[in-house]
């Protein structure tokens, strides 16, 4: 395995903007705080690093929707995500924030690194300004008309409508927001960092870190160094196209002020992305002067001893694969000293849906972790979540998936195995292990059973030792199987209790009390080495384990530098005479169909409320557009086309270039559909081209026509594809 001897653990730092969701939790926080709880539990030394991310153009907009200052918005939701994830047992080691005054100056020690290295360069572009309000208008500040679809409230980043990512500069008929006035273009410099400058190095690091391309003899060596196949998969995609510069200052007040005193970069601010990757090294700086050593930041960062580990979302990737070690390649540029480590592992998360829609903040659908911590508890949550993490693919959680889980594996399963063990122990052995539990019977419980000497094999036949069990389960955390890993150790309580149901020490006690003794201490046993071996993900659970067994302390504490107690779990740790606590409680709360109840009845108001605006944009579609003369109409000139290429536009998620044959001629065409075709699906059809509609450029590439589509329900695109013999080129009418 992998000589570090340290991990550094960082959080995609959540945006103080709003409320984080179950969505946030399942991709994100949860695996981290599990993978981080794992990794004190054997003893290794690690670190979770988080914390808000306080900058960036959204941040004013809603502090000016309301009336308040940009600080005011991030002193609330910095709050209120703090207390959500600490009621949800997050174990952050330290959760910063970017308005710190060390994140600023190590944003600003990077930027003015670069800045005299020569390696930014200098670019005056042109942007909306808007002259009553006299600022520069972000793209989000600009709206207008989408040139895809038509939408007349697209946002100069993205149209909400149809997903395009747009420019400003695309919008039809753009507006200010600040002031509705049409914005003018003025000239306006800006920082670009060159991401193709270090393509050649990127491509390098993206190399060791891909089954398809490591060296063969590091494929086991580092194993827990690859990355996962979405995570190659979108940086490959961006690598192929090639990198391009991207601007990472801003006209802007909000944010991380330019440190050059120059009239150039007067009244502008670092690029919230710029800025917030760079606050996982700021607050591991904070961190350690917290601790009173305030070197000890650098064993984490320049050490290449150390793992560094970002959890993050699917939508995060290319900043955590690309940007964010380009910068640091940039920092450490002709250094021999105060180098950074590059990310080792970069393990993203797909997203969980809820309830079969995806949360939207927007459209004010999601659950709040603060919440929903309100009314059930952290354990039942973490656990089905960890059940529910979308590892490879989006997942769905819904109500009955939690209540199913919280009643049938936490209550019946897990609680009811280590409240029997612990009450017929209470009842027939006075609270007090009766026997040493042999550790080869510990060791095989899984197959013996000791009342007629029987001996089974589990279900599928084989003998299963819990040492391999246990293995099994580390090596499914070092790899981020979090959902295999959790679930391996629900199946240990399973058996368990199948143990314990199966060999009726109840039955047994009245003929022969020292096989009943035995079961018992067998039990008993299991019991402690589930409390250590679940505490990755219910820790509040584990501690109340452990001091039913009659432990005082809790299970941190036992935590050792060098010690596993994984490894302890898989032998016996209550010896003979060792006295229980004497009492037992009911570790889960069975949740009643009342008890969702109302969630289900929210969660269909807030579907018939989405499906209310479905409606309402269908009968807008009703109000038929002004009347157009005959002569206006037959100037349309619609054309049989035939698809005869099809491909992905860059950044343009949701248009497909197309290539078009209309009798002898070929032309190309940008089409919103990537969403609803895949190119090849569309290579070979017949569609509709509006043939003499005015050439466009969306994209730095031209569309010379449009082709005809319908949208169906969810959203869903259909392209019309006229049939019939040699109607290639044909005029439709
Ligand atoms: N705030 C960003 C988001 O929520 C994530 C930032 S991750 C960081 O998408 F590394 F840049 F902090
Ligand atoms: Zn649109």
């Amino acid at each position: 395995m992998s000589d570090f001897q340290r991990t550094l653990v960082t959080t995609a730092l959540p945006y103080a903007n709003g409320p984080v969701h179950l969505g946030h939790l399942a991709g994100v926080y949860l695996p981290a705080d599990i993978y981080v709880r794992y990794k004190r539990l054997k003893g290794e030394d690690i670190i979770h690093i988080g914390g808000s991310d306080e900058h960036g153009v959204p941040i004013t907009i809603t502090a000016e929707k309301e009336g308040i200052s940009p600080r005011d918005v991030v002193d609330r939701y910095h709050r209120m995500n703090l207390d959500a994830f600490s009621k949800c047992h997050i174990s952050f080691d330290y959760y910063g924030r970017t308005t710190s005054e060390v994140h600023h100056k190590t944003a600003q020690e990077f930027f003015l690194e670069i800045e005299q290295k020569g390696i930014f360069q200098q670019k005056t572009e042109k942007l909306f300004f808007d002259t009553k309000a006299e600022r520069f208008l972000s793209d989000r500040y600009v709206t207008g008309t989408c040139p895809i679809c038509n939408n007349p409230e697209a946002n100069g980043d993205q149209c909400e409508q149809c997903g395009t990512h747009l420019s400003p500069l695309e919008l039809i008929n753009p507006k200010s927001k600040l002031s509705d006035a049409t914005p003018e273009l003025r000239d306006t410099m800006h920082w670009y960092f060159p991401l193709g400058r270090f393509q050649e190095q990127l491509e390098v690091y993206v190399n060791e870190h891909d089954l398809q391309t490591i060296s063969p003899d590091d494929v086991t060596k580092r194993i827990d160094s690859l990355w996962r196949s979405n995570v190659i998969n979108y940086t490959r995609t961006w690598l192929k196209q090639g990198l391009n510069d991207r601007a990472i200052t801003r006209d802007l007040s909000w944010g991380i002020k330019v440190p050059l005193e120059s009239e150039e970069a007067a009244g502008k601010v670092l690029y919230v992305w710029f800025d917030a990757v760079l606050g996982y090294i700021s607050f591991t700086k904070e961190w350690a002067v917290e601790r009173g050593e305030s070197n000890l930041w650098t064993s984490y960062w320049q050490d290449p001893k150390c793992r560094l580990v970002h959890f993050i979302g699917k939508d995060n990737v290319v900043f955590h694969t690309l940007m964010f070690p380009a910068i640091l390649m940039a920092w450490n540029e002709g250094r021999d000293h105060d180098c950074y480590n590059l990310a080792d592992n970069v393990p993203a998360s797909e997203f969980m849906n809820f309830e079969g829609r995806k949360f939207s903040k927007s459209r004010n659908y999601a659950v709040y972790l603060g919440e929903f911590l309100e009314k059930f508890p952290a354990d039942t949550l973490r656990y089905s979540i960890a059940m529910n993490y979308p590892e490879n693919k989006d997942t769905d959680f819904s109500w009955q998936d939690f209540q199913n889980r919280t009643n049938g594996e936490l209550a019946d399963t897990l609680g009811n195995f280590i409240k029997r063990s612990v009450d017929f122990t209470n009842s027939k052995f006075d609270g007090v292990v009766p026997i040493d539990c042999p550790s080869d019977v510990m060791k095989s419980f899984t197959v013996i059973l000791t009342h007629d000497n029987d001996v089974e094999i589990d279900e599928l036949g084989n003998r299963v030792d819990l040492d391999d069990l246990i293995d099994e389960i580390g090596q499914a955390y070092e790899q981020f199987h979090f959902r295999d890993a959790v679930s391996k150790t629900m199946d240990i309580a399973r058996k368990a209790n199948r143990f314990l149901t199966q060999n009726e020490p109840w039955k047994l006690i009245k003929s022969d009390r020292d096989a009943a003794a035995k079961i018992m201490s067998v039990s008993l046993n299991l019991c402690h080495t589930l409390a250590l071996l679940f505490y990755p993900v219910i820790p509040e659970t584990c501690n109340r384990i452990y001091a039913m067994l009659g432990f005082e302390g809790t299970i941190e504490s036992l935590i050792k530098p060098g010690v596993s107690l994984l490894e302890q779990a898989k032998m016996p740790g209550l010896q003979k005479g060792h006295k229980l606590c004497g009492n037992s409680e009911i570790l889960f709360t069975k949740i009643e169909d009342s008890a969702i109840a109302p969630e289900l009845e929210k969660i269909a108001a807030l579907l018939a409320e989405a499906e209310k605006r479905e409606a309402g944009a269908e009968q807008c579609r009703m109000e038929f557009k002004p009347e157009i003369s005959f002569d206006d109409f037959q100037k349309v000139d619609l054309r049989v086309a035939r698809v005869i290429a099809a491909e992905k536009v860059q950044k343009a998620g949701k248009l497909l270039k197309l290539q078009l044959q209309v009798g002898s001629v070929t032309k190309q065409v940008l089409a919103g559909i990537a969403k609803h075709y895949t190119p090849e699906e569309m290579i070979g059809k017949n569609v509709v081209l509006v043939a003499n509609l005015a050439e466009r450029s969306i994209r730095d590439e031209v569309s010379e026509g449009m082709i005809l589509a319908v949208e169906g329900a969810d959203g869903k695109l259909f392209v019309l594809e006229p049939s019939g013999d040699e109607i290639n080129g044909k005029l439709i009418q």
